[in-house]
C-alpha cells in the first residue's frame, strides 16, 4: 500500500483529498497544526472513507519536528502539500508569518525529497501567479505577473524553489495553480470552513443565507464584463481533490519530462458574481440579500483556465457543474452551527 503524506491534510482541499486517496487504497498520513481548522475534520474524513487516517498535529514550518515526522515516514511514496497560509488580504498585513510559515514548510519537505527523490511532492500553487492575465483563458505558459500580495508570492517563489530544488536533486513535482475551488463534499461531512468573517465569494453567501452574516456586498459593478462584475473560474472542490490523484499517478508512473510540471486547475468556464448569486438561488430555492459595494482592491477583472494542457497530460478534467457546487456548499453549510 502506497503511503502519502498530505500536508494541511485537515484543511478544505487536504480534507477532500485525503478522502480521494483513501477511497483508493492509499495509506495516508495527515500533518496539521490546525493553524486554520479543527480536529473534527479528522471525523467527517474518517465518515466518508470508512477508515481514520494517522494525523500528526506539526508545525512544519519546524524543522526539528518536520524532520522527526518525516524520519518516522522514510517509506513515504509522495507528499501533498498544502499547508500554507492563504489569505490574500492577511498576508500584506503580516508579510513575515507569511514568507517565514510559507517557505519554511515548503523547504523542510524539501530537505526530505532531496535526501529520497523517490518521494514525489505535489505543490499547491494558485492562478494567483497570472495576475490580471493578458489573454484568457490562462494557458500555463502565460507570463507569471509581479505577486499582488505576499501571498501570491509565495505561490511564484514556492514554484522557483521546486524548481531549482529538483535541478540540483534530481526529485520530480507537480505544481498545480488552483482557480478558485468552492463547494463541499455532497455526503456534507466535510466541507469549507472559513474562521471569522468569510473574504471569499461563496462561503460568505453561504453564511449570509443561513443568516449568519448580513446582506452580500458585490465588490464593483463596473468592471468591463458582461454585467459589471468579476469573472472567476469557480471548481468544486471534488473535481480539485480528483485531479491530486491522478496528478500523484503521474508522479508515480513516472510520465512527464519535466522535472517539475505545472498545470491549471480550472473547469474553463468563467462566472460573474451575480451568475454565482443565481445559480445559488437556483439550487437552494431562495433569495439572496445582496447590495452593491465598491471595488475591492487587488481584484482582477477577469481569470478563467485553459484546461487542455492538464486534460491530456493528467487526463482529468472537472465535472461538476456551478449549480452542483452551490447546492453542496448549502448543504454543508446547513450542517453547522447557526450560531
Ligand atoms: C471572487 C469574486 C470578488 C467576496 C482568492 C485568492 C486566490 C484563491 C481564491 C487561494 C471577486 C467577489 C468576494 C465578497 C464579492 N485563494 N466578492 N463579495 O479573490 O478570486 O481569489 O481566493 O489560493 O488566491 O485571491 O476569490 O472568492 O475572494 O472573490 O463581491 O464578499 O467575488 O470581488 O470578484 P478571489 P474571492
Amino acid at each position: 500500500m502506497k503511503k502519502v503524506l498530505v500536508t494541511g491534510g485537515l484543511g478544505f482541499i487536504g480534507s477532500h483529498t485525503a478522502v480521494e486517496l483513501l477511497s483508493r487504497g492509499y495509506e495516508v498520513v495527515l500533518a496539521d497544526n490546525l493553524a486554520n481548522t479543527n480536529a473534527a475534520v479528522l471525523d467527517g474524513i474518517a465518515a466518508i472513507a470508512g477508515k481514520r487516517p494517522t494525523w500528526a498535529n506539526v508545525d512544519l514550518a519546524d524543522q526539528v519536528a518536520c524532520r522527526a515526522l518525516l524520519e518516522g515516514h522514510s517509506d513515504l511514496a509522495g507528499i501533498i502539500h498544502f499547508a500554507a497560509y492563504k489569505a490574500v488580504g492577511e498576508s500584506v498585513q503580516k508579510p513575515l508569518a507569511y514568507y517565514r510559515n510559507n517557505f519554511g514548510s515548503l523547504l523542510n519537505l524539501l530537505d526530505f525529497t532531496a535526501a529520497h527523490p523517490a518521494c514525489r511532492l505535489i505543490f499547491s500553487s494558485s492562478c494567483t501567479v497570472y495576475g490580471q492575465a493578458d489573454t484568457l483563458p490562462i494557458r500555463e505558459d502565460a507570463p507569471v505577473k509581479p505577486a499582488e500580495s505576499p501571498y501570491g508570492n509565495t505561490k511564484q517563489v514556492g514554484e522557483e524553489i521546486l524548481r531549482d530544488g529538483a535541478r540540483a536533486h534530481g526529485f520530480r513535482a507537480i505544481a498545480l495553480r488552483y482557480f478558485n475551488p468552492i463547494g463541499a463534499h455532497p455526503s456534507a461531512r466535510i466541507g469549507e470552513l472559513p474562521l471569522g468573517v468569510p473574504q471569499n465569494l461563496v462561503p460568505f453567501i453561504t453564511q449570509s443565507a443561513a443568516g449568519l452574516r448580513g446582506p452580500l456586498k458585490v465588490f464593483g459593478n463596473d468592471y468591463p464584463t458582461r454585467d459589471g462584475t468579476c469573472i472567476r473560474d469557480y471548481i468544486h472542490v471534488v473535481d480539485v481533490a480528483l485531479a491530486h490523484i491522478y496528478a500523484l499517478e503521474r508522479l508515480l508512473s513516472g510520465k512527464g519530462s519535466d522535472p517539475v510540471e505545472v498545470f491549471n486547475l480550472g473547469t474553463g468556464t468563467g462566472s460573474t458574481v451575480l451568475e454565482v448569486i443565481a445559480a445559488f438561488e437556483r439550487a437552494t430555492g431562495g433569495k439572496l440579500q445582496w447590495e452593491w459595494a465598491p471595488r475591492r482592491p487587488g481584484d482582477v477583472v477577469a481569470a478563467y483556465a485553459n484546461t487542455e494542457k492538464a486534460a491530456a497530460g493528467l487526463g482529468w478534467r472537472a465535472e461538476r457543474t456551478l449549480d452542483q457546487c452551490m447546492a453542496d456548499a448549502w448543504r454543508w453549510q446547513r450542517t453547522l452551527p447557526a450560531k
